[in-house]
Order: structure tokens, then sequence, then C-alpha cells
């Protein structure tokens, strides 16, 4: 998933021959999950047909401040439906008009009127490029506090060669991606989830196991790819999926494997959160082959599992340490004490006796417990309740 997924971009495409690149550019940003919605200057028109834009993007495209029936076009609206507003190409005529408070078609006049960031993307040919007053121009709206997408260097539609071509559209979409990120608040850290249950084989068709979905861990690796991280899930056997390029996902059965993983991973991370209800015991025996069905008692002997989350604990530098608690009795003193035992930052605390809660289900109640506080939460959705933990880790994060 890309973070321009669900974003709303204007596109505003002004008259030179880089135009007809948007038609691959709207692809990329519908590709990407965004909503588009494209303002042509009449110019642009000659370069790629309106028909052609509207069709990607699914949306109408606009070029004048009415309609044919002499309705208004309003740019205000459109400026405030946007998240982002691109300007790709951008003429040397529209840069300076830009950039001197003109506003003389519809796509001047939502510029002036838009309060998202603004990005611009030049196309020129070489000369107009180096020109005093094209410089001055870009100079101007990047104090303005626009966001400028160089021009390439190569080939231009005059025959010459040089810099004015316009970044090539997947150039411009990882420009908007990588910005986007960087203003979020955990762009640059990198956070390790423990998600789902682990199975502990007794023999090549049989296992220990318990009835965690995965949904909580999934929830807080969502929630840290919104807020810009890095992410590694370590995963036991669940049904769910996740895809984004920021994600690493390692998929683990035992909790040994769940072991090896955390313990390779940990020191690099500034975050790690243990969600995963990880076996306490596994057959200290595994069969190579299917036991048997007798008539007389079976009986397996256990061992404990490695504690992965008191392990980290243990190896702790910087990092913010996160655990899960689910107790059926003594709930915030058993909490308290793992908190202590396991070296935490603060635990989560989730009762067996809340209906909703815990296991499967799509929701969850919760209770922070830090080492001087406990904070309640009501009932929600797990994405809502990865979102109140996090809150506590970016408060934690900023001190
Ligand atoms: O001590 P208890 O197992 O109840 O602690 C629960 C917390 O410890 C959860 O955060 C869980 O993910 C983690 N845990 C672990 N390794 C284990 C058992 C639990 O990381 N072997």
């Amino acid at each position: 998933m890309s973070i321009l997924s669900g974003k709303h971009i204007l596109l505003g495409v002004t008259g030179g021959i880089a135009a007809y690149k948007t038609a691959f550019l709207v692809r990329l940003f519908k590709k990407a999950g965004a909503e588009v919605k494209v303002i042509m200057t009449k110019e642009a028109e000659e370069f790629v047909t309106p028909l052609t834009l509207s069709t990607l993007s699914e949306n109408p495209v606009l070029s004048s401040l009415t309609d044919e029936e002499k309705n208004w076009n309003n740019h205000v609206e459109l400026g405030l439906w946007a998240d982002f507003m691109l300007i790709a190409p951008v003429t040397a005529n529209t840069l300076s008009k830009m950039a001197s408070g003109n506003a003389d078609n519809l796509l001047l006049t939502t510029y002036l009127s838009a309060k998202c960031p603004v990005y611009f993307a030049p196309a020129m040919d070489l000369d107009m490029y180096k020109h005093k007053s094209t410089k001055a121009s870009i100079n101007t709206l990047v104090n303005y506090g626009n966001k400028f997408i160089k021009p390439g260097s190569g080939e231009l539609a005059s025959g010459l060669v040089g810099e004015g071509r316009m970044a090539e559209p997947e150039e411009i979409v990882q420009f908007l991606e990588k910005d986007v990120l960087s203003q979020l608040p955990l762009y640059g850290q990198s956070v390790m989830i423990t998600a789902g249950p682990t199975y502990e084989a007794i023999d090549p068709v049989r296992f220990i196991g318990n009835h965690s979905s995965g949904k909580m861990g999934f929830a807080l690796a969502e929630t840290a790819l919104k807020l810009g991280a890095e992410v590694i899930l370590i995963s036991g056997p669940t049904n769910l999926k996740l895809v984004n390029s920021n994600l690493k996902l390692i998929a683990v059965q035992s909790a040994q494997e769940m072991f090896e993983a955390a313990k390779s991973y940990f020191e690099n991370v500034d975050i790690a959160i243990a969600s995963a209800a990880v076996s306490d015991y596994r057959p200290k025996q595994q069969f190579d082959d299917k036991i048997k069905k007798k008539t007389e008692l079976l009986t397996l002997e256990l061992e404990p599992t490695p504690d992965i989350l008191k392990y980290l604990g243990s190896q702790k530098n910087n990092q913010i340490l996160i655990g899960f608690a689910l107790e059926t009795s003594n709930e915030i003193e058993n909490a308290k004490s793992k908190l202590e035992r396991k070296n935490l930052d603060f635990i989560v605390l989730n009762s067996l006796k809340d209906k909703g809660a815990g296991f499967k289900t799509d929701t969850n109640r919760i209770r922070i417990i830090t080492k001087d506080d406990i904070l309640r939460f009501d009932i929600k959705s797990k994405t809502e309740v990865a979102a109140d933990i996090f809150d506590q880790i970016l408060k934690m994060n900023s001190k």
C-alpha cells in the first residue's frame, strides 16, 4: 500500500509537450490508491485530451472558470478537496504567473486558494529553463513554501539536449511519497511487532496453539506504517495479509522461530511491541511420525518456550518496549509486576472478562499501564486501539 492511498490529489496540467506524460502520472496515482481530479489550461488541451485524463482519473476534467451552462467551477472547493496539489508540467508562463499572483484561469485561481501542500514540476526548453526570470519564479515559489520537483536532463522536444525535461512520472510519484512520509511522526524510525499465535509441533500433523487471530498485531503494524515507520512484523500463522513497501513480514510457526527472528532485529529498532500470544509451553519431544491412536493414556511432557519479551527487556538500550497482558485474576497487580519484570515502558492490559475484547474479535478494550499511571479506554475497533497505543508511544518518543 502506498502512503498516497486514499489521498486526494489535484493535478494541474499546463501547455507543454510533457503534458502527454500526465496520462501515465494519473495512472500511477490511481494505482497507488489516490483519488485524482485534473485541471487543465486551454493550451494543455492541445497536448493531451481532457477525455484521456477524465477517463483515467474517473473524474471530469475542468479547464475554465465556468462550465457550458455558465455554472461556476468552484476553485475554492477544489482547493479544499485536495490533500495535495501538483502542477505538472508547469510551463515558464504558468510559473511566472504563479510567482506573481496572477489568477486569470481556473488552475491559477485554484492554486491561489489551495491550502494544501503544492508541488510543481517544471518542463520547458533548456534556454527558457536557464533564464533568470524562470529561476527567479522558481525561487519565489519555493520561498512561498511550494515544493519544487527538479526537471531532468536529456533530449528535449526542440531537439536540443539539456536540462528542462519534466521529471518522469515514476520520479514524481516517488517524490510525493517520500515527502509525505518524511513529515510523519515515525518517519525514519523502525518498529518491530510480534503478532498472532505460535504453533508448537507435537508430531507432523498436530500442534499446541491458541485462538489468537493476529488482528491486534496487524492493526498495530498498519498504524505504524501510516505514521511513517519501517515495520518488521513477525507473525505466527494467521489468515491476515498486509502488503507495503515499508513492511517486512516474517512468517514464523513456533515460539523458538519467533524468538530467533525477534532477537536478530531488536537491536536495530526504535520501538518493539510484543502482541503475539506466544505459547508458554511446547512438547519436550517432537515425534517424527504421526502418533498412532491407542487405548491407553498418552502423556505429553511440556517444556517452557523462550520468553521473548523478557529477553528483549534484558537487552533493551534506548528502544521503547511494549508488552501485552491478558489476565484472568488480579489484572492490574499482575500486569504491573510484568511491567517491572520484563523491563517494559508500558503494558497493554486486555481482559478476558470484557465482552468484545480479546481473541478473534474485531474490537478490544484496553488499559495502558505505565510505571506511574493507568489509562482506561472504551471498547473500540482494534484499529482505534492501535491508534491509542501509538498516541502513547508518540508521547514517550517526544520526551
Ligand atoms: O508473561 P506473559 O506471557 O503473560 O506476557 C505476555 C506478554 O509477553 C505478551 O506481550 C506476549 O507477546 C509476550 N510473550 C513473549 N514470549 C513468550 C510469552 C509471552 O514475548 N514466550
